[in-house]
């Protein structure tokens, strides 16, 4: 397998790097986080975003927290680290990956002989597991997609957003070893991932892609040059309808207008096994700042911004959701049982 050309995040031993993603591709620029309350501010704030990647980033915070706390009794131990998860829990509210994680590192430290030691074990198998799973998506993905003329991705769903390699830009990465075909990355308004993250990580591969406006995305169809749209989910309910980062959907629908297909790539650690639709899927609302130009951002403004950041797309406009437990083909309830 090939090395991991960047990593969203290093665990030292006993702080966590953490790569400033607001930064690229100007500056790299790792900085080092001692505590739960950093490392959520550090979500929140999205140095570090991407489902599996924000999920990771809260276990290595509860690594912290249990060994800031290390000396305490066990009972206080216990309390102190559990408070710290909940400030996890509350740093964004779409990516079910951050609450599957946190409730492996909660019963980790909830089992009997559980100290710092154990709950890093458990951190760090949920860093490798999601890395594996990454490398068997790539390789489902890519069986799918050949003979493919060129593909589409929104958002950045690579080692930037993961354990490592990447889901949907992982089964990118997959295909392109296999045959080089175009790829397309969207800008991703507002925080525009795809141009600032995407392309930049692509590029450190050697692996050469065309940005596109969003708005370009309907004209690129109609031209003919795809027949893939390939994106991640930060939350996938039973029925197969998928949260993934906002303009998702619009291109479901541009995708099924135009007869291309749409593959929707993620671990079962993204799968809420809770919600039978995806209609009770929270959907996280940023500070209109990050969307509005400087000028309008004054009292009494009579221009606002709505910014959702995520939608839902449902499962009857997905052709297939690529898991590290197989793939789902016209995803329904039915199908994506059959992986739990
Ligand atoms: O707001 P972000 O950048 O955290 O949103 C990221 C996405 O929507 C990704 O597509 C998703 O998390 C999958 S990442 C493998």
């Amino acid at each position: 397998m090939d090395i991991l050309s960047v990593q969203a995040l290093q665990w030292t031993g006993s702080a966590l790097k953490v790569l400033d993603q607001r930064q690229l591709p100007d500056t790299c620029r790792y900085d080092d986080y001692a505590d739960a309350t950093g490392v959520a501010e550090a979500i929140f704030s999205m140095r570090v975003r991407g489902a599996p990647a924000i999920g990771i980033a809260a276990a290595y915070g509860v690594v912290l927290s249990a060994l800031q706390h290390a000396d305490e009794s066990l009972g206080d131990w216990r309390q102190s680290v559990q408070a710290d998860i909940a400030i996890l829990a509350k740093s964004r509210p779409t990516a079910v990956n951050l609450f599957t994680a946190l409730d492996a590192m909660q019963m980790a430290l909830h089992q009997e002989h559980a100290t710092p030691a154990t709950l890093l074990a458990c951190a760090e198998k949920l860093h490798a597991d999601d890395i594996a799973a990454n490398y068997a998506m790539g390789e489902l993905g890519a069986n799918l997609v050949a003979g493919a003329k060129g593909i589409l991705t929104h958002c950045n769903t690579g080692a930037l957003a993961t354990g490592g390699y990447g889901t949907a830009l992982g089964v990118i990465r997959s295909v392109y070893q296999r045959q080089a075909l175009p790829i397309y990355a969207d800008e991703t308004r507002p925080w525009l991932q795809g141009a600032r993250l995407t392309v930049w990580e692509l590029a450190q591969d050697g692996i050469p892609a065309t940005l596109i406006a969003d708005s370009a995305a309907a004209w690129l169809m109609k031209s003919g040059a795809i027949d893939w749209v390939i994106v991640g989910a930060d939350r996938i309910a039973v029925n197969g309808d998928t949260a993934n980062k906002i303009g998702t959907y619009s291109l479901a629908v541009l995708a099924k207008h135009h007869g291309v297909k749409l593959m929707v790539v993620a671990p079962t650690t993204t799968i809420d096994w809770s919600i039978d639709t995806g209609a009770s899927i929270a959907i996280e609302q940023r500070h209109q700042n990050e969307l509005l130009p400087a000028c309008y951002l004054t009292n009494n403004s009579l221009v606002s911004a709505w910014n959702p950041v995520f939608d839902v797309t449902p499962a009857e406009l997905i052709t297939a959701i690529v898991t590290e437990r197989g793939v789902v083909l016209n995803p329904s309830a039915h199908g994506v049982r059959s992986l739990q």
